[in-house]
């Protein structure tokens, strides 16, 4: 049976007086950040949401400032109606769709001079900034975001942090849900809430994955067929190099090569492949303690990311 259509909460001040009244109901509130386009990835956050909270917020909002200015924000996919009957069909449903329309000031800095290149080592921008960017506080997270994901998209996790702190900030949960494909992003938002004391408990849930083993994603749909094919090569590689762990390699170098040899053979092209602890995100070279291996890699315009834990 669907559940109700939820309300949909488009102004932050509207968004903060609803999770007060509801606070002051004695209600857990529970949030499931998203930049929409919903898959079962997202359906099954939300389950994990209702496990831990009596009434559910999400989010969806595709936030400029995650995005450099040679991204794929204008073409990033989106379909609220799409996303509004999906929400509908998960058991129990979700209370509120927050989907802001003011979440940054625009202002006027574009007027004023124009885009400015930021000290960033690369001089990148991100599409926030080009808009004209009112907007000049910014949470980072400063080893964390260094690495994996970090070295190619130098700005995404301080829009990532700066994003998801507005969003603890207006809806005030008890609890959010955070999907560990984005296994970096998940950390650095537990360090984000640790480090400044946001009164929220945060959850990583796990990945969900399509049959044949392809992590979901909202990207995914810029493969073709035959790309999708060619990148099942990604997990194929990864539970491999799990298992190769499991049975004694250690040597991070090696695991690393089979899972980088393994893709580029599919006719991907890898980003990144490492192996780091699963805390600090630090590169290891030898597997004495829990790792997790995370690849970035291209299959043709989509650019995707996954990861395996080792828990030795
Ligand atoms: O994972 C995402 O979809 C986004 O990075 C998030 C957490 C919603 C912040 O914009």
């Amino acid at each position: 049976m669907a559940a109700r259509e939820p309300e949909i909460i488009t102004s932050k001040e509207q968004m903060r007086r609803w999770s007060r009244a509801m606070r002051a109901q004695g209600k857990i509130i529970g949030l499931v950040p998203t930049m929409g386009y919903l898959h079962k990835g997202h359906l099954s956050l939300i389950n994990e949401a209702h496990k831990l909270a009596n009434v559910i917020v999400v989010s969806i909002y595709v936030n400029p400032s995650q995005f450099s200015t040679s991204e794929d924000m204008s073409t990033y996919p989106s379909d609220l109606k799409g996303d509004l009957q999906k929400l509908m069909s998960v058991d129990g449903g979700v209370d509120v769709v927050f989907n802001p329309y003011d979440l940054y000031d625009y202002g006027k800095a574009r007027n004023r001079g124009g885009i400015q290149k930021r000290d960033n080592n690369v001089g990148e921008i991100s599409c926030l900034e080009e808009r004209g960017g009112g907007h000049e506080s910014w949470v980072r997270v400063e080893n964390l975001e260094k690495g994996l994901c970090g070295k190619s998209r130098p700005l995404f996790f301080r829009g990532v942090a700066t994003i998801v702190s507005k969003l603890f900030n207006i809806v005030e949960p008890d609890v959010a849900i955070f999907g560990k494909k984005d296994y970096q992003q998940w950390r650095i938002i537990c360090r984000m809430v640790r480090d400044l004391d946001f009164a929220v408990q945060v959850i990583g849930s796990e990945i969900v994955r399509e049959d044949d083993g392809l992590a979901m994603s909202s990207r995914n749909v810029y493969l073709t067929l035959n790309e999708r094919q060619k990148a099942l090569s990604i997990y194929k590689s990864l539970s491999k190099a799990k298992h190769a762990a499991e049975d004694g390699q250690v040597n991070c170098k090696r695991l690393k090569e089979s899972v980088i040899l393994a893709i580029e053979e599919a006719g991907g092209k890898v980003d990144y492949a490492e192996i780091v602890d699963q805390e600090t995100l630090e590169a290891v070279e030898e597997i004495k303690s829990p790792v997790v291996i995370c690849v970035a890699a291209w299959f043709g315009k989509a650019r995707l990311i996954d990861n395996i834990e080792i828990n030795v």
